[in-house]
């Protein structure tokens, strides 16, 4: 069964990133794919800022649920024309090329489309780095094209919702071709040492 694994890059305790992340991962169960979301706020703060040991239980499940992944969703919030200082915290526990054969799909909020870039100038560099080949284009949409309706839910307007959709069908349709990559296959074994 395809496993997809949905990293959220906010820090905030209500994120509109988060939520997106939250619906698009509704969207995929219905295909039968199972899922984890591991939230920045998971971590223990200490580890995000000092390192992890290597014994960590948080990072061991984290690297788990990738190792197995067909398929990764980064969300962040756009802060000062980048993404999230604690997603890059995050990933930087990750063993060098954690994201080899996964299809990796970035999706971004932001407070306005003054940084649509910041997607492919400053985190798809970063994915690449962890291994990462099959990078979809990425779904970023500012705070005016989403509202909450009185439950809460996030809404998109049409046009963010066809993107989103769009987004969405290129993930399933390219996670179906994916054999998990194991770190153990692909890496060196010094990587372990
Ligand atoms: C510290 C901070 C810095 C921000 N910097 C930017 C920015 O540089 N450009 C921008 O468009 N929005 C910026 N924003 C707005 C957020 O990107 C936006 O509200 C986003 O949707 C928040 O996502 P979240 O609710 O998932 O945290 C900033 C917000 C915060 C709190």
């Amino acid at each position: 069964m395809s496993h997809i694994v949905a990293l959220a890059g906010s820090t905030a305790e209500e994120s509109k990133s988060t939520d997106l992340l939250k619906r698009l991962l509704g969207y995929v169960e219905e295909h039968g794919i199972s899922t984890k979301l591991i939230s920045v706020r998971d971590i223990p703060p200490n580890e995000l800022i000092y390192g992890a040991p290597k014994n960590s239980p948080h990072l061991k499940e984290v690297t788990e649920h990738i190792e197995r992944a067909t398929g990764i969703i980064v969300a962040t919030p756009i802060y000062k024309a980048s993404y999230s200082g604690a997603l890059k915290a995050f990933l930087d526990l990750l063993p060098e090329k954690s994201l080899v054969g996964k299809v990796v799909l970035p999706i971004a909020t932001a407070g306005s489309s003054k940084h649509l870039l910041a997607i492919d100038y400053a985190l798809k560099p970063v994915l690449s780095s962890l291994g990462a080949t099959q990078i979809l284009s990425g779904f970023f949409v500012s705070d005016n094209q989403l509202q909450r309706d009185k439950n809460g839910h996030l809404l998109l307007d049409n046009e963010s919702e066809l993107r989103f959709e769009e987004q969405v069908r290129t993930l399933l349709q390219s996670i179906r071709f994916i054999k998990p990559v194991s770190q153990k296959e692909y890496a060196p074994a010094e990587y372990f040492n």
